[in-house]
């Protein structure tokens, strides 16, 4: 390649290992401080002789890891809790243990990124797509048998004659100067390299197209997300309130579904009777289905503490005598159709599960007060701790 007469930097040539390791000392001792060593393969040691610190690359991955961190926290608090929090189970808005994995990721994702960007640009110099020791006599016999040390013109203490000296007294086999080359800086964004570049950029782009829209009709070709459906949460250009989400249509009855044919807060004239028995597997359906639709608002005992923060009425205590003394029906009907602010749940809970969360509460309140003739007396057995 074309050279200008500005110097790059003065090399030497070693002939053996312990030569060069010998001449990174020196010239570290000299105090030089712009200066590289170049073999053919890692040399135990080298390290130390240059008086190499670690590398800064680090700092660059903790910088941006931590900044990627941060930003998809935020990025998730607006979007979960500010701009469109959505109600899930009664989790908080902000819920920060289910924000873990996609912080530690987009952590690391930020960090590698980075580093990469960093490398090729900051400490690679990417503009300068030939560096000057390419293309040198240096380069190709370093590159084979013989180990190579060049200080750069960019040192303070660079001075031509002085390093010639100090090479040759350190024993080097041959000393080369080495000269920038011609204005190359940017020649990575020269026309006919940007054109290669669009010709494959387009060529490739184009065959995929090809390949996927036009031989294989395969995703996103398909346009298979294009149905005439609507999907969970979508608003509704149909629908005057502009819901798609809709309740079932007034007086049809889903397959398998028995219609309830009391309405409003009163209970009931006719006496409705609790179909179940109490058994352990009712108890533990009756549990399950509590704990999921009722303890939001109820709380977990039904002790009345909501942990809905205040987003929505907190439920009162089951252990009221009120609530005590109201029927089996009677809790079954409000399950059923709601009371005031609390909604009704018979499209989402079945008779049977209905039933048996009555039965739950039943458990609950009789635990909570429990009499002392509900105890059960254990009687202490005599030997068993050997006294
Ligand atoms: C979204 C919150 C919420 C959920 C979920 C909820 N409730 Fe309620 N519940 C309330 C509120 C608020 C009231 C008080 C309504 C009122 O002002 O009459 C209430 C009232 C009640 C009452 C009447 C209490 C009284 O003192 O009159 C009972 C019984 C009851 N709920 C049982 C249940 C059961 C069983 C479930 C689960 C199937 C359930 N609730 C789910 C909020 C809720």
């Amino acid at each position: 390649m074309a050279r200008s007469d500005k110097l790059y930097s003065v090399a030497a040539i070693f002939d053996k290992p312990d030569g060069i390791i010998h001449a990174a000392e020196k010239v570290k001792d000299a105090g030089y401080k712009q200066f590289d060593v170049n073999t053919s393969y890692p040399i135990h040691g080298m390290d130390n002789a240059m008086g190499l610190s670690s590398s800064k690359v680090g700092y660059v991955t903790l910088a941006a890891g931590l900044f990627g961190g941060t930003f998809i926290l935020l990025f998730m608090w607006w979007t979960l809790a500010e701009s469109y929090p959505l109600f899930i189970g009664g989790k908080p808005f902000f819920s920060l243990p289910a924000f873990f994995p996609i912080t530690f990721e987009t952590s690391i994702l930020f960090g590698a990124v980075a580093t990469f960007i960093a490398l090729i640009t900051v400490f690679f110099k990417l503009p300068y797509n030939n560096h000057p020791l390419h293309d040198t006599n240096y380069m190709k016999r370093v590159s084979v048998d013989k180990y190579g040390i060049y200080i750069l013109a960019e040192d303070e203490k660079f001075d031509k004659d002085e390093i010639i000296e100090l090479f040759k007294s350190l024993g080097a086999s041959s000393i080369e100067l080495i000269y920038l080359p011609k204005e190359e800086k940017y020649g990575m964004l020269q026309p006919k390299f940007m054109l290669f570049l669009l010709v494959v950029i387009v060529g490739i782009s184009g065959a995929t197209y090809f390949t996927l829209n036009k031989l294989m009709y395969m995703t996103p070709f398909n346009w298979m997300e294009y149905q005439d459906k609507s999907n969970p949460q979508e608003s509704s250009l149909f629908f005057a309130d502009k819901r798609s989400m809709r309740t079932p249509v007034e007086g049809t009855v889903a397959r398998g579904f028995i219609p309830y044919p009391y309405k409003g807060i009163a209970y009931p004239k006719e006496v409705l009777s609790n179909p179940t028995l109490p058994s352990k597997e009712i108890l533990k359906l009756g549990k399950e289905k509590y704990l999921t639709f009722c303890s939001p608002c109820h709380g977990d005992y039904g002790e009345g503490t909501s942990r809905l923060n205040g987003q929505f009425p907190t439920g009162p205590t089951q252990h009221s005598d009120k609530v005590r003394n109201y029927k089996d029906g009677m809790l079954y009907h409000i399950i059923t159709n709601g009371q005031n602010s609390m909604p009704a749940y018979d499209k989402q809970i079945s008779r049977k599960e209905r039933w048996a969360i009555v039965d739950y509460i039943r458990v609950l309140q009789r635990a909570k007060n429990a009499k002392k003739s509900d105890l059960v007396e254990i009687k202490k057995e005599s030997s068993t701790n050997g006294q």
